[in-house]
């Protein structure tokens, strides 16, 4: 069992994480809308990401003979200007989640929680793997600029990711 205010601080979280995920479809939305497949791929696969991570508490609050109350998804934001102020945004998103999932982290601890201990500190890893994917893109697209041959290239290549 775990406490009344974790259970309902990860319910929140679940919400976050399927925020993430719609907002990441509105991105390969865009992306789709420009032509930018590789693009979209990969932010699919993203979105999918997202899913799984909520997947992962959802699971968790039942293990712990919790339960799950789903709240509403506000719409997100759906007017980029270009791919880097996408990933800008993005980046920026991550940075709350870490935040959300330290917030959680600290929670665990300061309630002797070992087990949520344990499972947010797969989260905190995925954090630093996802902050990590986002920036990557954004400074890549900071030093291409408007070179849209260098633009094709980096779309060839998130086409690649599985
Ligand atoms: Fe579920 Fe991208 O954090």
């Amino acid at each position: 069992m775990i406490s009344e205010k974790m259970a309902k601080e990860i319910n929140f979280q679940i919400q976050k994480e399927l925020f993430s995920e719609y907002l990441y479809l509105q991105m390969v939305a865009y992306f789709k809308g420009e032509n930018l497949d590789g693009f979209a791929h990969w932010m699919e696969v993203q979105a999918k990401e997202e899913h799984n991570h909520a997947i992962k508490f959802f699971n968790y609050l039942y293990e712990r003979n919790s339960k799950v109350e789903l709240l509403s998804i506000e719409k997100p934001k759906n007017d980029f200007k270009n791919p880097l102020d996408v990933f800008k945004y993005a980046y920026q998103h991550e940075l709350t989640v870490t935040k959300n999932i330290n917030d959680l982290m600290e929670l665990a601890k300061k309630e002797n929680d070992y087990a949520s201990e344990s499972l947010l500190k797969w989260y905190v890893d995925e954090q630093v793997e996802e902050e990590n994917s986002f920036l990557k893109i954004v400074n890549f697209l900071e030093k291409i600029k408007d070179s849209s041959n260098a633009l094709y290239m980096l779309d060839n290549e998130l086409s690649k990711r599985e």
